[in-house]
């Protein structure tokens, strides 16, 4: 049997009587890549707040690995949400020591995340004066912190050179590997299609496409047909 680190079945969210997300139900399996793409508004961040807790569902349900969402589960999930919550007069050290004892880790983690993400040399240089892709990188870092089972990232690219979007990509492609499933929000459609193996697409905080895609297919044509589909 398929085993889903994470499924939602009709989520959605309303901010008043807006619609921000509407019955969406996500099927994301072990150890895979997911893309969640669509267009700016299209509800990517609301989905992804609503799965590590930063927002309350309105209606519908959670499932990590098959047990409904509990606050217990976030042990499991690693996050960076639109931008890092970074403490400005710390360095990337500093950061992360803060957030290992509130997750009562151990200070060895701080340094083999600072390795992974590229960060070893920044020394006393503070996080207020961190150019964006530190930022993101240092986000990045803070994520992984926990050893998480689920690692989601709401569009990680932004603000990196290329460079660093093409180490970010072979980052991401060694996560599976570690055991680490990830979920990756973006719209930009050429940086995903050659890291995720899984993807769905949202417009107007529907779920209108989802389905595996191989690493040649063109993305770009199929999310232009979803979207615009949608949109008549
Ligand atoms: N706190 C809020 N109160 C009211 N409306 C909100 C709130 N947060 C988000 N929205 C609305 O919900 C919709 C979806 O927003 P969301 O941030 O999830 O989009 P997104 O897909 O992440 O877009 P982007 O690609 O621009 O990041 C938007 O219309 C947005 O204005
Ligand atoms: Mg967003």
């Amino acid at each position: 049997m398929e085993r889903y680190i994470l499924q939602t079945k009709n989520l959605s969210k309303y901010f008043k009587k807006y619609i921000a997300v509407n019955k969406v139900s996500l099927k994301v399996k072990m150890g895979t890549i997911y893309g969640l793409l669509g267009p700016n508004g299209a509800g990517k961040s609301t989905t992804l707040k609503m799965i590590t807790g930063l927002l309350h569902a309105t209606d519908g349900e959670i499932l990590i690995d098959g047990e409904r969402w509990k606050r217990k589960h976030l042990e499991d999930i690693g996050a960076l949400i639109e931008d890092p919550a970074l403490y400005g007069n710390l360095t990337a050290t500093e950061n992360l020591t803060v957030h290992t004892k509130l997750m009562g880790l151990s200070k060895d983690r701080v340094n083999e995340v600072l390795e992974t993400v590229d960060l070893k040399n920044t020394g006393k240089k503070l996080t207020s004066q961190f150019s964006m892709g530190m930022k993101q990188r240092l986000g990045m870092a803070i994520a992984l912190l926990g050893n998480p089972k689920l690692l989601i990232l709401d569009e990680p690219t932004n603000g990196l050179d290329p460079i660093a979007i093409q180490e970010l990509r072979e980052l991401i492609r060694s996560f599976p590997k570690k055991g680490i499933t990830v979920i990756l929000s973006s719209h930009v459609l050429t940086e995903v299609s050659q890291v995720v193996d899984h993807i769905g697409i949202i417009s107007d905080g529907e779920l209108k496409y989802q389905g595996a895609i191989s690493h040649e297919e063109d993305l770009e044509a199929l999310f232009m047909k979803v979207v615009k589909e949608s949109k008549k």
